[in-house]
């Protein structure tokens, strides 16, 4: 199939061209490098063979977009472009509402135009709220606490009534639960900008010196522990439930939310734990008080995945573990 992959330069989304490329697709890259860099396309082209077709282009801009499908002949689109910081959704929301929102529906205006109804996109288990237990559902109400989680829930609701309006879309929102690790080569993983947001980012620079300390948000959440507990995938699992998404997109029936987890939760002392017996270093670090907006408890349940893409994650927390540290020691400064 041949796929346009908005976003295809970060995190997620370079795994997934592996993937893609791996299985015989062909693959058009289009990101803007706000959060991304061009060093990972020859990276993917070192595992692959295959230095993927890059455009560097907003989705906000319809004209180059516009260009994108009238130069390549795209089937299906992959969209994972998009900002995901929580805490700066919260400082900057107009910024979060224009580049997700309408960068998605300028995207899906001229995916119409040129007839390509085909589409995964990247929604987030943040579109459950704070009021459901998990296991979380596809069935379970949605709501959003802070932009970031709008975003997406707006995003969801706009394909809902886009696939009830034209019965030829054909539309897969695959809610991520917390993405980790890295390809098991070490020569592609997370590279956050400046201080992480997210755990496993962090504690591997605790791990290899970058950083002091790991503050841990609370240990009085009603937890076995007391810490927070998370549904942690690996990327390559991740990208490979794109993959089955993409390929059962014929078979589907409209806008279909569904989970991408492991349904098993770990709290931040267990991966604390295990990523100091992984790596051989010490990780300190204190307590701190409570993250504003964090939840105790949030894994999958991910049975849906199963019965409509055929798909489940097989990688255990070690293997996550090992090969965030294998990407994190091996390039401590990321791709520069
Ligand atoms: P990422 O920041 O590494 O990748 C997103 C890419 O989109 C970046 O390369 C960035 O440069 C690009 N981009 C952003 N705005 C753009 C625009 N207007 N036009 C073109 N390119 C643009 O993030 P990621 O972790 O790979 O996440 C991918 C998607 O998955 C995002 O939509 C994110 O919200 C979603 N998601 C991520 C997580 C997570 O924990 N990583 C969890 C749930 C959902
Ligand atoms: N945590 C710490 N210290 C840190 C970072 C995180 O103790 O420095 C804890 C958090 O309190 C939480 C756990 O580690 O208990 C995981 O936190 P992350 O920030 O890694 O992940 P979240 O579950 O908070 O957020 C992730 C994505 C969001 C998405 C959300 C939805 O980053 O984009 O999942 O489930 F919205």
């Amino acid at each position: 199939m041949s796929l346009l992959v908005t976003g295809g330069t970060g995190y997620i989304g370079s795994h997934t061209v592996v993937e893609l490329i791996e299985k015989g697709h062909e693959v058009v890259i289009v990101d803007n490098l706000s959060n991304s860099s061009t060093r990972v396309l020859s990276r993917i082209e070192a595992l692959t063979g295959v230095f993927p077709t890059f455009i560097q282009a907003d989705i906000c801009d319809a004209k180059a977009m516009s260009d994108v499908f009238s130069q390549h002949d795209i089937e299906a689109v992959i969209h994972f472009a998009g900002l995901k910081a929580v805490g700066e959704s919260n400082e900057i929301p107009l910024s979060y509402y224009q580049n997700n929102v309408s960068g998605s529906i300028t995207l899906f205006e001229i995916m119409a135009k040129f007839n390509v109804k085909k589409l995964v996109f990247s929604s987030s288990a943040t579109v459950y709220g704070e009021n459901n237990i998990s296991p979380l559902d596809e069935s379970m109400a949605t709501s959003a606490t802070n932009p970031y989680g709008q975003t997406k829930l707006m995003i969801e609701n706009i394909l809902m009534d886009l696939a009830k309006s034209d019965t030829k879309w054909s539309i897969a929102c695959l809610r991520y639960f917390n993405p980790i690790g890295a390809h098991a080569s070490g020569t592609m993983g997370e590279n956050p900008n400046g201080i992480p947001n997210n755990l496993l980012p962090y504690v591997a620079q605790v791990a290899v010196g970058r950083l002091a300390q790991l503050n841990v948000f609370g240990d009085d959440y009603d937890t076995p522990d007391g810490t927070g507990v998370r549904d942690y995938i690996h990327v390559v699992d991740l990208a490979l439930g794109h993959i089955k998404a993409v390929e059962a997109l014929n078979d589907l029936q409209g806008c279909q939310p569904i989970n991408l987890g492991t349904g098993n939760g770990t709290s931040v002392l267990e991966i604390v734990k295990s990523f100091k017996a992984i790596s051989g270093k010490d990780i300190p670090y204190a307590i701190v008080p409570r993250r504003v907006g964090d939840i105790a408890t949030v894994f999958a349940n991910a049975d849906k995945a199963l019965t409509l893409l055929n798909w489940k994650a097989v990688r255990d927390l070690n293997t996550m573990i090992e090969d965030t540290w294998r990407w994190q020691s091996q390039n401590p400064n990321g791709f520069e």
